[in-house]
């Protein structure tokens, strides 16, 4: 049988994750899959770099461009992050060259995910994002496959490990700001940039992602009302705890008479509740539908093993033949090739 060959671009924490995972695990994944899943070709800035993982049998590229063209690739798993750059130019790239692509990049699908989901589909290819959103717990799949028979009413959770981390920490050790961060650093929480984590925009792009599935929107990252929680001082966490409220970055996606309602802030939650007992880098989802009424998922919501979890639930769709269209259903509208297609007589 072919065996399903993977180009990785980008080493770090989730990338060396994924490699760990194929090279351990190669007999589970074939038997599961049917056919052998193996790496091909690697990508990243420094090629010196000790990553922990032996990368000595792939091809290597500086260009993730080049690898996302390659001819002995047939999955580009993109792991470098960033909305635009590199990661945009090879997710590009790939799709153009008939690949598909699998992503824990948030960033970019939330501000180029409806022209990468059209793209994708004229060229008849994926793009798995399970990673994308709320590390590993399968939340993407549990929308747009276990409920897609329901209408959805409403999305919420807490969806970012780091901000969650650093809001439990302070309080339950009481420790100071600067310690907690490192320590999620450390546990390799943090964006790149983690004024993404900390200014709630990265809760942000997941929620748009999740809100597109739900409700057959396009994504809209725009219209998510944002606040982080660069405000909040272990006072206001200790004001909170006194009345019994524990302080979470919360999101909240649900249709309105005004529209659809995208919402992500800092929210009193009871301590007793489910999700005020949410710890450290936890994240819980909360998904609310016609039928199902409400279910909650709740687990690892960052770092290396929970994201390559998810990473490789993508590659093994891929591997065993399932295709679900990007955002569960096929992009919303016509893409241009097919809309010119559709008005030819
Ligand atoms: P890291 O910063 O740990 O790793 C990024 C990797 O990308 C590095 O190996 C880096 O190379 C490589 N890279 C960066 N720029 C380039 C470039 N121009 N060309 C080639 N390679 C490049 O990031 P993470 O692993 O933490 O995150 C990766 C993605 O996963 C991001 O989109 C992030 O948002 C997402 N994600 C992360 C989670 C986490 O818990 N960490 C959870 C869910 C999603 P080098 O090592 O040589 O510098
Ligand atoms: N920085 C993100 C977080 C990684 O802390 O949740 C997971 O998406």
């Amino acid at each position: 049988t072919k065996p399903l060959r993977l180009g990785i671009a980008g080493l770090g924490t989730v990338g060396a994750g994924v490699v760990k995972i194929v090279r351990q695990k190669a007999n589970l994944l074939a038997s599961r899959a049917g056919r052998p899943v193996v790496i091909t070709a690697v990508s990243a800035r420094n090629r010196d770099k000790d990553r922990g993982v032996n990368l000595t049998d792939y091809a290597w590229e500086d260009d993730p461009v080049a690898l996302a063209k390659r001819d002995d690739v047939d999955v580009f798993v993109e792991l470098m992050g960033g909305s635009d750059g590199p990661a945009k130019a090879a997710t590009e790239a790939a799709i153009a060259a008939g690949k598909d692509v699998v992503t824990a990049n948030k960033a970019m699908l939330a501000h180029h995910g409806q022209a990468l989901a059209l793209a994708a589909e004229d060229a008849g290819c994926v793009i798995g994002f399970e990673a994308a959103v709320a590390g590993g717990i399968p939340v993407i799949k549990a929308l747009s496959e276990g409920l897609s028979g329901n209408n959805i009413t409403r999305v919420m959770g807490v969806m970012n490990g780091t901000c969650n981390y650093i809001l439990t920490r302070m309080q339950s050790a009481g420790l100071p700001y600067d310690v907690v961060f490192e320590e999620a650093n450390q546990l390799g929480y943090l964006e790149a940039d983690p004024t993404l984590d900390v200014g709630g925009i990265d809760a942000g792009h997941k929620l748009s992602l999740l809100a597109a599935i739900a409700f057959g929107s396009q994504v809209n990252f725009d219209a998510v009302e944002l606040e982080g929680i660069e405000r909040i001082t272990i006072e206001d966490i200790n004001h909170a705890a006194d009345m019994g409220y524990r302080i979470k970055l919360l999101g909240v996606c649900q249709m309105t008479g005004r529209g659809l309602e995208q919402r992500m802030s800092p929210c009193l939650v009871p301590d007793n509740s489910p999700l005020g007992q949410l710890e450290g880098g936890t994240n819980m989802c909360v998904l609310e539908g016609d039928s199902v009424e409400q279910i909650v998922l709740r687990g690892p919501g960052a770092g290396e093993g929970p994201t390559a979890s998810a990473v490789m639930g993508d590659v093994m769709d891929i591997a065993r033949g399932f295709r679900m269209p990007v955002f569960g259903q096929p992009a919303a509208g016509l893409s241009k090739a097919k809309a010119a297609k559709a008005a030819t007589p």
